[in-house]
């Protein structure tokens, strides 16, 4: 489906805190990094950050868990399109379940670095 990338990440300990829980920045890199190929897969160019909406960390994510990060483009504008994107956690002997969700938003770029509307 071109609106939307699954990618699957383990979780080391160079993620973590000492008592073994992921630090929320890498789960929101994570969430950037495949929410951005979201964007730039739809948009078929140069893409930026331009905004973290809500992030909601629903339940712990620990050294081990692998992760399944969905990113969905759910709105286009002219020339920014939202993200959702959804990072389920498992584990071997645990079931899979939703751990974080929030959305970003992206801009398309122009070969000059500035805002360009995503369709043509
Ligand atoms: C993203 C950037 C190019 C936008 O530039 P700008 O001059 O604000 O552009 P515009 O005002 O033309 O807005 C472009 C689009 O972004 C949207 N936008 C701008 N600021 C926004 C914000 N705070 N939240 C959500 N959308 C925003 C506008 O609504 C517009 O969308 P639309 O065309 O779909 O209606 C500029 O802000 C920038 O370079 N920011 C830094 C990005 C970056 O470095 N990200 C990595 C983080 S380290």
């Amino acid at each position: 489906m071109e609106n939307e990338v699954r990618t699957l990440e383990l979780v080391f300990p160079e993620h973590a805190n000492p008592n073994g829980a992921a630090f929320g920045g890498f789960v929101l890199g994570l969430m950037d990094k495949v929410g951005g190929y979201a964007a730039v897969r739809r948009a078929k160019k140069p893409i930026v950050t331009v905004r973290v909406g809500e992030v909601v960390f629903e339940v712990p994510i620990r050294v081990g868990d692998m992760l399944e990060i969905i990113a969905r483009v759910v709105r286009v504008g002219r020339t920014s399109l939202t993200v959702e994107v959804e990072v389920f956690k498992e584990r071997l002997d645990t079931p899979r379940i939703l751990a974080t969700r929030g959305n970003l938003t992206y801009v398309a770029l122009g070969p000059d670095g500035k805002p360009t509307p995503v369709d043509g």
